[in-house]
């Protein structure tokens, strides 16, 4: 494989020298050109998620997305097929769509009026006569993702002819992702109900390092859970008020830097008899019993309630409740989390309402919160160089498969890994 960029000056940085068993160095979160190597060698080089099947139903639909910092644009193409191609004009660089989805079937520059198909080829240039013999459109196309492929829905794109194959990558996350799939009565879910954009003044790992941390929520989320703890003591959040290994609540290792939390064993059986209500619970339940009856309507809200299960593929896509977050790194200390909610092929329509509400209820009240400290994080991490260690030890070492109890560092400690992995393969060689 040739090298794609010219690589940061300076020696390669001994990056095993940084990620211990115990602690990780703080230039993992601060250092700029730590940052550009996460963008080559892990965005550049494993599958990353760019969005869902639905969010572009028809011919000629797109999307942007991103590959790492790199901007991208998911579209479907004439015949149906999805397609990833980068939103950089191959005459002079410019971003050729600039609307953050719609349906075109053609994308036409503003800078020189090259044009492409919605299958990323190049169809005209202004006045050709003038190009000359030896220029061929074939191969002038957008550039295309080496290989794009997706599962139940979920459509990941990766930057390397040489990587695994989607379910390899994937590995014991599939099985969760299926899981969380199939609630839904067609085993279909729908991403078409816009998007929450979360911005945090901090690196993008500090999301990874809570994707299935079951530690912090009685500290940072202490308002929530005691508010909660009102409603149903012991359950929904308020679970993680006591010491929640001692809660069947349980955190799994997944392998390739995936991570997972359970909470529904902590939720005591039916998750939505540990819902908290949200505004038009009690309409909406009248409505359902009405028209379904009461044994069919109490399936219908156990669908419709959260998942109660925290999926994170690595190195950016997160299912959380009902919602899939997708981490989106900008710069070292600046990062987004596009938040998608989702409803259930084939669910009762009149369901819809309440589950969009429930989906509200975490987001309004924890994400405040996380992003709070992930700041404080960030700030403390910049400030003061004379610390240079963050401690990552609590518990066993993550084993594949084994389950933890939820405050355990395991699964933090499994993507640090696969991150290490990642950025000590220079590109020339094969992870
Ligand atoms: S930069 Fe796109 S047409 Fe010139
Ligand atoms: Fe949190």
């Amino acid at each position: 494989m040739t090298s794609r960029t010219v690589e940061p000056p300076g020696a390669e940085p001994d990056y095993g020298s940084l990620v211990r068993d115990d602690r990780v160095h703080r230039t993992l979160y601060t250092e700029p050109s730590v940052f550009a190597d996460e963008m080559e060698r892990i965005f550049g080089r494993t599958w990353v998620y760019l969005g869902h099947e639905s969010e572009i139903p028809e011919p000629h639909d797109f999307k942007l997305t991103n590959l790492g910092t790199r901007p991208v644009i998911l579209s479907r193409d004439e015949e149906g097929t999805a397609r990833a191609f980068f939103n950089r004009c191959s005459h002079r660089g410019v971003t050729v769509c600039n609307e953050a989805r719609g349906n075109a079937p053609r994308f036409v520059c503003s800078y020189h009026g090259w044009t492409y198909s919605s299958a990323g080829g190049l169809l005209n240039v202004p006045f050709p006569s003038g190009m000359g013999d030896s220029f061929d459109p074939a191969e002038w196309g957008l550039r295309h993702l080496d290989r794009v492929e997706s599962y139940r829905g979920f459509v990941f794109g990766v930057l390397s002819a040489e990587a695994p194959t989607l379910a390899e990558h994937l590995g014991a996350a599939a099985a969760l992702i299926d899981e969380w799939v199939d609630r839904a009565p067609d085993g279909e879910i729908v991403v078409r109900h816009g998007v929450r954009r979360v911005a945090a003044r901090a690196n993008w790992k500090l999301y990874l390092d809570g994707a299935a941390d079951g530690l912090h929520p009685f500290a940072t989320h202490r308002s929530f859970v005691e508010m909660s703890a009102r409603h149903r003591d012991g359950l929904f959040i308020s679970q993680f008020r006591r010491n929640p290994d001692e809660t069947p609540m349980y955190s799994r290792v997944l392998g390739g830097g995936h991570q997972y939390l359970d909470q529904r064993p902590g939720m005591g059986g039916r998750v939505w008899d540990a819902t908290r209500p949200a505004p038009g619970t009690e309409a909406s339940v009248a409505d359902l019993e009405q028209r379904y009856g009461p044994e069919t309507t109490a399936e219908i809200l156990e669908r419709t309630t959260v998942a109660g299960m925290n999926v994170f593929v690595f190195p950016n896509l997160s299912l959380v409740d009902n919602s899939i977050g997708v981490v989106q790194p900008r710069e070292v200390n600046r990062t987004e989390v596009l938040w998608h909610v989702t409803s259930l092929a084939g669910a009762e329509p009149q369901s819809l309402p309440l589950r969009l509400r429930i989906g509200e209820d975490f987001p309004n009240f924890g994400d405040p919160d996380d992003i709070e400290n992930w700041e404080r994080a960030q700030r403390g991490l910049e400030l003061v160089p004379d610390v240079e260690w963050l401690h990552t030890g609590r518990g066993d070492d993550g084993e594949e498969g084994a389950h933890y109890g939820v405050t355990n560092e395991a699964p933090m400690r499994a993507y640090q890994r696969e991150w290490l992995r990642l950025m000590q393969h220079r590109d020339g060689n094969t992870p």
